[in-house]
């Protein structure tokens, strides 16, 4: 294949040594997949060890002090994303943030939510759920794969109605892996007078900058995935003027404080991930620095997706790569040989085998009737993963 990209060489911590070392990943396996669950660095885990340690020794202490801790965490998580705090409440993941969201959507009989085939499965079954609970319905907006973003856009503003209610967009998708031009459709919807919820699941860490800042009436980012937090650690960000109407998921000791503060009790849990959620971001930037990160998991994905196209290629003498018009930093798509993956299920239903037979952690999805391998890294990824996911996978799931 021509225009094959440079080899990245690894990157390394500031005292030398290889990424790896910082996460407790299990080095026989190969690790491909950090865009579905994260991973969480070494220092991270022992810190939030350490405030389990601390829990566990004097509960009564640590449910008295806990709050006022998680609103310096907040404060924390806010100067990472560059957001107001005041409009930032702590949720435990971004499907729970849209499901705050449709809570608070006045939905009525004939009324209607758009949403896109891009959409996260579960975000999309959530709007679904509400949306018939008040005798809504939901339009879903097809976006081809190789739409560019003022394709996407229009398409968006051509479904709205005077009957739709919301709008709920991916900011970068988890099936098709597409940057979308999400302050653009914002703007579209809200010049119709429609709110938009941005689903920013994958952004925190990606994304440079604000990620929140496109002026979204609701945007929800998971701090588990590319900013390393600890599981349970995402956030819902607010216009000031809707904050009024969010409820958190469970009614605990303070349903009538303000937002965000009544987000921060929910009885008895556990809130470690959200204490510990800075010791990441801290630890990247450390080690690191943050842009340096983000170029070289773009790299390194770039190349991932050359070499393991190529493979399929070699052996079926087909264009394997998937070129979009705007993928994300740190995740590719490549199309799966023949029936390989064509729906959710059977793509789905490719992880475990593929974990068993090859030792390999990786995503498959799919979209219009195609099956992909999406793979995404972090600094912990080399570009040796790629190669040995090309040698030794690629051959298997050509015989599946
Ligand atoms: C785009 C998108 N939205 C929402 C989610 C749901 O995240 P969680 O499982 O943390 O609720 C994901 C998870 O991968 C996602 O990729």
């Amino acid at each position: 294949m021509q225009g094959f990209p440079t080899r990245p060489e690894e990157i390394r911590t500031r005292s030398g040594e290889c990424a790896t070392s910082g996460w407790m990943l299990d080095p026989s396996l190969l690790h491909l997949n950090h865009g579905s669950f994260g991973a969480v660095p070494r220092v991270t885990r022992e810190y939030q060890q350490a405030l389990h340690n601390e829990m566990e020794a004097s509960p009564v202490r640590w449910f008295l002090t806990v709050y006022g801790r998680l609103a310096a965490a907040r404060r924390q998580i806010a100067v990472f994303l560059g957001t107001d705090p005041k409009y930032l409440a702590l949720i435990p993941n971004a499907s729970a943030g849209a499901t705050v969201v449709m809570n608070a959507v006045h939905m009525r009989p004939g009324d209607n939510v758009i949403v896109t085939d891009h959409g996260y499965g579960a975000v999309v079954m959530g709007v679904k759920r509400h949306a018939a609970a008040h005798g809504a319905t939901v339009t879903t907006v097809h976006i081809p794969l190789d739409a560019d973003g003022g394709g996407a856009v229009a398409r968006i503003r051509d479904a709205i109605t005077d009957r739709t209610v919301a709008v709920v967009v991916d900011q970068i998708s988890s099936a098709t892996a597409t940057l979308f031009p999400v302050a653009d459709i914002v703007r579209a919807a809200h010049a119709e007078g429609v709110p938009v919820l941005v689903d920013g699941a994958h952004a925190p860490g990606l994304i440079a900058g604000d990620p929140a800042s496109i002026g979204a009436d609701w945007w929800i980012g998971n701090l588990h995935k590319f900013a390393c937090a600890p599981r349970g650690s995402s956030v819902l960000v607010v216009r000031p003027d809707v904050a009024g109407e969010l409820h958190p998921l469970i009614d605990s000791w303070n349903p009538a404080g303000p937002f965000p503060e009544r987000f921060d009790v929910q009885g008895t849990l556990d809130y470690t991930g959200f204490l510990a959620a800075p010791r990441s971001f801290e630890y990247i930037a450390d080690e690191f620095g943050w842009d340096a990160a983000r170029d070289y998991m773009e790299r390194l994905v770039e190349y991932g997706q050359w070499v393991i196209a190529d493979a399929f290629g070699r052996a079926t003498g087909e264009d394997h790569m998937v070129r979009l018009k705007s993928p994300p930093p740190a995740m590719r798509l490549i199309r799966l040989p023949g029936c390989l993956g064509r729906d959710r299920d059977s793509a789905d239903a490719l992880r475990l085998p593929i974990l068993e037979r090859c030792g390999a952690e990786c995503a498959f999805t799919s979209f219009d009737g195609i099956g992909y391998i999406r793979i995404s890294a972090h600094v912990y990824n080399t570009a040796s993963d790629f190669e040995r996911f090309a040698q030794i996978c690629v051959p298997v799931l050509l015989t599946m």
